[in-house]
């Protein structure tokens, strides 16, 4: 883009600022910026600045609990059975793992990529490398590598792969196959203008864990897969350290029953516990986003006194890769999150803000559930599936995660 079309497109689209912001950049920068802008849809911004002024209703939102098969009350000859397709499948070589790790951990504060934090472990491994061992176990069990598949976003990208190639990618080389990044959208400010970040150019965000279907077409990650025969995806987030990443009984439960998607849930621990819960939205399969459940819903309780809204969404979801490629098709809803961002103003002074001063906009991965006729939901115990690393201290933090992983494998 030159120069004088930049200035026309900026100045129509009400973004005027950005043209003393150029004038104030080396040749690089100016360039750079040029570029950025010649990649912005306009008509999206508009359209993403019009979701901040809209107020989210569920008043007239119809919702339902879901049925879950608990796998523990499954017979062993049924658990057997399940696992057994399982296998023949992963055996075949139809299944990949996808983890999501595009977050930027601002919570935990740890400042490198959320995989490569040591949570206490007397190994000092990483969370990548307990992950890694993971699959090396199915290796040994199954005889086959299972392909892993890392998405990281523009921010992190770098110091993720050095910190693979720094551990010899933990002696799981064939696996890894790819990193790719999620894609990004313009921050806003509160009159809709696109903000400058403090390199002096237009501040983009990682698009939210819904990126991850576009980001593997874009990335041409999904042709890879398909090309190579697999069939199913496990996605997860990077932040549970006893997610399950090869199971054996998940896919079998999918193939038999015929679910194009699956997701692990577990009962939730208390009603305010900060997770999603899984549901019917005008029945369609969906999840409640723990900032978005009402208190009527999250303390409501079924006859037996357990609570009625309790599966929790622990993103750990199996799709078949049909199922991938569809919901690629078309956008994922966006949700608005106002954040405190460290912003340039016209005259080049950093503004330091001391309340929530930005919009960032988010695609949810599930959100794609209420695109698929059914969803299943297979459920395990807690202690089995959930030890979330999120926060410095408290609840969902190394120290609880580290005692939930350290007594599920007897260390
Ligand atoms: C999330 C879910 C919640 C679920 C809980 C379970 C949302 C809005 N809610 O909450 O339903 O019960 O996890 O632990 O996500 N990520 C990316 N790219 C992004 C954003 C996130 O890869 O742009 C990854 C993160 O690296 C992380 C995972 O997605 O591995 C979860 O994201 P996070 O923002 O930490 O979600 P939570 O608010 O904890």
């Amino acid at each position: 883009m030159e120069y004088d079309e930049f200035k026309k497109i900026v100045t129509e689209n009400g973004q005027g600022h950005l043209v003393k912001l150029y004038e104030r950049l080396d040749d690089a920068k100016r360039k750079k910026l040029l570029d950025q802008v010649s990649r912005i849809d306009f008509n999206k911004i508009d359209y993403l600045y019009s979701l901040t002024k809209e107020k989210k209703e569920f008043n007239n939102v119809n919702i339902k609990p879901i049925d879950a098969c608990d796998a523990n009350n499954l017979s062993d000859e049924e658990k057997a059975r399940l696992r057994a397709i399982g296998i023949e499948a992963i055996q075949q070589g139809k299944l990949a793992v996808v983890m999501m790790a595009g977050g930027q951990g601002t919570r935990l504060g740890h400042s490198g990529p959320k995989g490569t934090f040591d949570f206490g472990l007397e190994s000092h491994k990483s969370i990548f490398e307990v992950f890694a061992d993971k699959f090396k176990d199915a290796e040994k069990e199954f005889g086959v590598i299972v392909p892993w598949y890392i998405m990281t976003s523009r921010e992190n990208v770098r110091d993720t792969i050095t910190f693979f190639l720094e551990h010899n990618y933990f002696d799981y080389e064939d696996g890894i196959r790819t990193f790719f990044s999620q894609n990004e959208l313009p921050m806003l400010d509160e009159n809709g203008k696109l903000i400058i970040s403090e390199d002096g150019l237009v501040k983009e965000a990682a698009n939210g864990h819904g990126g991850v279907f576009d980001a593997l077409v874009s990335n041409m990650v999904l042709d890879q897969l398909k090309s190579m025969g697999i069939e199913w995806i496990f996605t997860c987030g990077v932040d549970n350290v006893l997610a399950k990443l090869v199971d054996p009984l998940l896919l079998g439960y999918a193939i038999d029953n015929n679910y194009k998607a699956t997701s692990v849930s577990c009962i939730k621990d208390y009603p305010e516990e900060k997770v999603g819960v899984l549901c019917y939205k005008d029945d369609k399969p969906s999840v409640v986003e723990y900032t978005e459940l009402t208190d009527d819903l999250k303390y409501a309780k079924k006859e037996s006194g357990e609570l009625l809204f309790s599966e929790s969404h622990i993103m750990m979801n199996l799709f078949s890769t049909s199922v991938i490629e569809d919901i690629s098709k078309k956008e994922l809803p966006y949700h608005v999150a106002h954040k405190k961002c460290d912003i340039i103003d016209e005259e080049g002074n950093v503004i330091k803000p001391d309340k929530p001063n930005a919009y960032k906009f988010e695609t949810f991965i599930f959100d794609a559930f209420e695109r698929l006729p059914k969803l299943g939901v297979l459920r395990y115990k807690r202690e089995e599936c959930f030890a979330p690393i999120k926060n410095a201290e408290g609840a969902d933090s190394p120290e609880t995660a580290r005692k939930l992983y350290k007594a599920y494998y007897n260390l």
